[in-house]
């Protein structure tokens, strides 16, 4: 069969690899993708945008695809489920109504208290004076979050009154985000480790992945502006077996039986942005309704079970009948990006020696790059996400930066501590 996966990142590539593996897809079209799904065996780009919703039908229907695997997040919310089955097309992911877990965040905050899931304290605010009276009230620091989707950038963590104020005023008074920002959330700081849960939901049975973890700040040392994510492993050991078992009773389970209850049930990918305690407490940060990008990469690297079962049985309700199995190494992917990301950067850079960074330990996935006449060139903040496989995370950590000491774009950039915090884990 042919499937068709939307997006041109690191994760789409990531997502067409191993789906092209899988001994019952024929061909796997990616709209738009990038150089790496453009030279990837079984794999072809199709000249369409992520975003472009009703022409992606047009063209599903016009291709016989008999699978759409949406990448990101803004067409989920957009209705892209809703419009390909409606073409009776077989979509993977939520329906816009349940991918408001991600579309709003009033409206997950809303589901988290119906569903009893632990969560920082927050107030909802649309006006600006009554914001701005409550964040003098509240300690630092404090998070201010634009309600709906912004493109990774409408949470700011302030550490000051003033900071706070800048970001109300940016949001309520000044449009910085559009609709988006127009409602707004000021919720508490709270401290711990982050990670990412990401589990297959069926709209009753959740099957948790592996667990992995990004590195979200530019610079090394978690310092830095927030990114896209500079960085990713799988396994994270800071999701044991009693923390795991907590996220799935404490948050899991009760967010996808509220769905449901809501008359939106959950199907798809349910990301949980979580910070855990130092005692093992999870808590939600977020919601997303799409596989992380780049903990895809790691992920996929490490998953030996087609993954078109997996999205079969999440589709036909049977997720608690499959058993995903998983390579018990770790995975590592260290992102290269472009000087000046997650601000403006230069595009059209040529990259050398991509080619002799692939071997049988380490993939080279493709996120911001593009072909030039017969050339890679960059193309994007987030290049590339070079990643690789050890028997432990030391392991898989010197491959990656074996592998991307060997590539070489004009000024490419990235952390060199991608993986510690899994390192202070096992040393402890
Ligand atoms: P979000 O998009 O909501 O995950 O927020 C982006 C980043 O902001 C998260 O990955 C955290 O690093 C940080 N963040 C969000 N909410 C909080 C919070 N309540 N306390 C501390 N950090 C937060
Ligand atoms: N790596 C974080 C995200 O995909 O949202």
């Amino acid at each position: 069969m042919k499937v068709l996966v939307t997006g041109s990142g690191g994760r789409e590539h990531a997502l067409a690899w191993k789906l092209a593996q899988s001994e019952r897809i024929s061909e796997v079209l990616v709209a738009p993708g990038n150089a790496g799904t453009a030279r990837e065996p079984g794999v072809r780009n199709v000249p369409l945008e992520a975003d472009e919703n009703a022409r992606l039908v047009a063209f599903a229907i016009t291709e016989d695809v008999e699978l759409v695997v949406p990448g990101p997040e803004a067409p989920l919310v957009a209705g892209l489920v809703d419009q390909m089955e409606r073409a009776g097309i077989p979509c993977f992911g939520p329906t816009a109504a349940a991918a408001r877990l991600e579309g709003s965040k009033v409206f997950s905050k809303e589901v988290l208290d119906a569903a009893g899931a632990p969560t920082a304290d927050y107030r909802e605010f649309t006006g600006l004076e009554a914001a701005l009276r409550h964040v003098e009230e509240r300690p630092a620091p404090m998070v201010v979050k634009a309600d709906g989707l912004a493109a990774g950038k409408g949470v700011i963590v302030a550490e000051t009154h003033e900071q706070a104020h800048v970001a109300l005023k940016d949001m309520l008074e000044e449009d910085a985000f559009g609709d988006a920002g127009r409602r707004v959330l000021v919720e508490d700081f709270l401290e711990g480790e982050e990670a990412s849960f990401i589990a297959l939901v069926d709209g009753e049975h959740v099957l948790p992945l592996a667990s992995s973890q990004d590195h979200k700040a530019r610079d090394d040392g978690d310092r830095g502006p927030n990114t896209g994510g500079m960085g990713a492993y799988s396994p994270a050991p800071v999701l044991d077996r009693d923390v795991e078992a907590r996220v799935m009773n404490e948050i899991m389970h009760p967010v996808v039986r509220a769905m449901r209850d809501n008359g939106t049930p959950f199907r798809g990918v349910l990301y949980a942005g979580l910070m855990i305690s130092p005692d093992g407490a999870p808590r939600v940060l977020e919601f997303n309704v799409r596989f992380g990008d780049p903990e895809c990469q790691p992920l996929m690297m490490r998953l030996q079970t087609d993954l078109l079962d997996l999205i079969e049985a999440t589709r036909a309700g049977r997720l608690d009948q499959v058993q995903p199995k998983w390579d018990p190494r770790t995975a590592m992917g260290v992102v290269m990006a472009s000087s000046g990301y997650p601000g403006s950067y230069a595009k059209g850079h040529s990259i050398a020696s991509l080619d002799t960074a692939d071997n049988s330990f380490v993939k080279v996935f493709h996120a911001g790059t593009a072909m030039k006449d017969d050339e890679v060139v960059t193309a994007g903040g987030r290049v590339l996400c070079v990643t690789a496989l050890g028997d432990s995370p030391t392991a898989a950590r010197e491959r990656a930066y074996d592998a991307v000491s060997d590539i070489s774009f004009e000024g490419a950039f990235h952390r060199s501590d991608i993986g510690t915090r899994a390192l202070e884990h096992l040393r402890d």
